[in-house]
């Protein structure tokens, strides 16, 4: 169904209708690559829209980006305790999005938002393995004796961990980093394991999930996933 230019920038939650009116008469908005005029309708899911540059989205498309998470953000959607929310740091998408699962207000890196149901359930379902790996800095010494209690599972109050993997491990000074893959989602998972283990966690970081990094990504930036990076997700057994 077609709708005037001007109603779908607006719906799409970028302007009023009027500042809308006023973008297509400064020859800021392209219907199907040639400047729009003033009484131009469009079908989204036929025509090309361009608002500045930038393509105009539907506020119902299925958009999913990968954040890297800073410190000192809760991935929720409200915080009664009014810290700030990672949704904060989405600008310029008008879907409405929601964390896949969570990162401690203290843990940075890779969260998923996604206002993609099916592609959440699946990524964060336990039956799914999904790989999460994190980069985890401790005090004191990671010994060859806990490397196997990380790979073997460890006894936490809601149950035992599946077997976990530990890679690249280093001393520096007081201090031990390596890497810890898991495919759980228990709540603070990591830092409970660790705390397990007589280790405290003084930073912690998700590096990756599955296949995909943060490469190129800065702290608190954040990237489209491509469809077929969303496909390939949704097909992790
Ligand atoms: N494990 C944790 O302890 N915290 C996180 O945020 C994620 C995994």
């Amino acid at each position: 169904m077609t709708e005037r230019l001007q109603k779908l920038i607006a719906q799409a939650g970028l302007a009023s209708r009027r500042e809308a009116e006023r973008w297509i008469e400064e020859g800021k908005v392209l219907l199907n690559g040639s400047p729009a005029k003033l009484g131009d309708r469009a079908d989204l899911s036929l025509d090309q829209i361009h608002v500045d540059g930038k393509i105009l989205r539907s506020a119902q498309e299925k958009v999913t980006i990968l954040l890297n998470k800073p410190r000192g953000y809760v991935s929720t959607l409200k915080d009664p305790g009014g810290r700030r929310l990672v949704t904060d740091l989405i600008d310029n998408i008008p879907q409405r999005l929601f964390p896949v699962g969570r990162l401690d207000y203290n843990t940075e890196g890779l969260l998923l938002l996604t206002n993609d149901g099916e592609l959440a359930q699946q990524v964060s379902h336990p039956r799914h393995h999904v790989d999460k790996t994190y980069l985890v800095k401790v005090r004191g010494r990671l010994s060859e004796k806990m490397v196997k209690q990380f790979e073997r599972g460890l006894i936490l109050e809601d149950g035992k961990t599946a077997p976990a993997k530990v890679e690249n491990s280093r001393t520096t000074g007081s201090s031990c980093w390596f890497e810890l893959t898991i495919h759980e989602g228990k709540n603070r998972q990591v830092r409970r394991m660790c705390e397990a283990l007589g280790l405290t966690v003084v930073r912690l970081k998700r590096i990756r999930l599955d296949f995909l990094d943060l490469k190129d990504i800065a702290t608190g930036r954040y990237r489209c996933l491509m469809d077929n990076e969303v496909e390939r997700l949704k097909k992790i057994k």
